[in-house]
């Protein structure tokens, strides 16, 4: 993860990154009247380099899935930038976001099942990717397409083609989808959850398959999980979100092997491990989810066992603790 532009000898100055999200926030009402703001995601800035895998993790309610659509543009931004390949998505018509963007950037979510129409049989899914993006492809060269595409996924066409949703595990749903959505090759797959309702040995492998795509085609993926281990296993880049903030990113083995933010530090604790049995640490429960936001501080504060004065007024900036580690926690940096 790098925020900077390197220029090349000639002095052109080359976009070292796919996608650059500046200060991005999205702020949603609680209720229709008289409701409290939730600040759902909060000025965050982030990048992501051609062929690298990142993870997004937090607990639930974190932001991940808003940043996630913010990207995707199923949701519009309160304020900030999204600059794919260097130009600002978020001034995209509707025209160019069909035809340019989502031939670029494709999504997989958590739960296969809403994703199809229990209707039809699974292949009517490929049918829009080809209609919006592939519309020249004739239909034999369309039936290869598609089976190398699920086969590419770890599934036989032939069990799966002509088949209705609910006849096919959720576990070969999520392969069909990922097998659409990799279809067209995209420069960006973002993965909200998509694992996550798999059963182990199946996430695995679908693990391994975004990991071998990445290698073949040098594709992007933005991994948001709610799952430590997960983020662990499969990606480069680290980004550990708190009620819409950063609070911690870099290099995954930096992340994980020295986590400095005491809110990192307590997710990792809190993993299980599979010597040891359960015991109850005492994690403190979180506050009321209005007064967080209105906390002008460190969102972590009331949570936090390091914390002091400053944390309940003075928000902490992200600073650059170690190459490519970044922490915003007053123990760190600044003054
Ligand atoms: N459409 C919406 N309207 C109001 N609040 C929302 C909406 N979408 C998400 N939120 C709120 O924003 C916060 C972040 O949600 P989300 O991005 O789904 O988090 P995560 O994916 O990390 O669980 C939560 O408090 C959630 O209730
Ligand atoms: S800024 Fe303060 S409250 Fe926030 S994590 Fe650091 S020590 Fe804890
Ligand atoms: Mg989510």
């Amino acid at each position: 993860m790098t925020t900077t532009r390197p220029a090349t000898s000639s002095g052109v100055i080359r976009v070292s990154e796919l996608l650059k999200v500046e200060n991005l926030t999205k702020v949603f009402t609680s209720g229709l009247t008289g409701g409290y703001e939730i600040r759902a995601v909060d000025g965050i800035s982030f990048t992501v380099k051609p062929g690298e895998i990142v993870s997004l993790v937090g607990e639930s309610g974190s932001g991940k899935t808003t940043v996630g659509k913010l990207i995707l543009r199923l949701l519009t931004p309160t304020s900030g930038r999204i600059l794919f390949e260097g130009e600002d998505i978020t001034e995209f018509d509707k025209k160019r976001l069909k035809t340019e963007y989502y031939r670029k950037v494709q999504a997989v979510f958590q739960d296969p099942f809403a994703s199809f129409n229990p209707l039809h049989e699974i292949d009517r899914a490929f049918d829009l990717v080809f209609r919006s993006f592939l519309p020249n492809v004739g239909k034999e060269e369309r039936e290869e397409m598609i089976d190398h595409a699920l086969e590419g996924v770890g599934l036989n066409p032939s069990e799966v083609r002509g088949k209705f949703p609910h006849q096919l595990s959720g576990g070969q749903l999520q392969r069909i989808l990922i097998a659409r959505a990799l279809l067209v090759r995209p420069k960006l797959l973002i993965a909200d959850e998509a694992v996550s309702m798999l059963d182990a040995s199946t996430r695995i492998d679908v693990l391994n398959l975004l990991g071998d795509f990445r290698d073949k085609y040098n594709t992007s993926v933005l991994f948001v999980t709610h799952d430590l281990a997960l983020g662990y296993y499969i990606s480069d880049s680290t980004i550990i979100m708190y009620r819409g903030t950063i609070v911690e990113m870099g290099d995954t083995e930096r992340v994980f092997h020295n986590p400095l933010h005491p809110y990192t530090k307590m997710l990792l604790e809190s993993v299980p491990d599979i010597n040891v049995k359960w015991e109850f640490k005492g994690i403190e429960p979180e506050k009321e989810e209005g007064a967080v936001y209105q906390i002008k501080g460190c969102r972590y504060a009331p949570r936090c066992p390091l914390a002091y004065d400053k944390c309940f007024s003075v928000r902490p900036e992200l600073v650059e603790v170690e190459k490519d580690h970044w922490v915003a926690c007053h123990l760190y940096g600044g003054e």
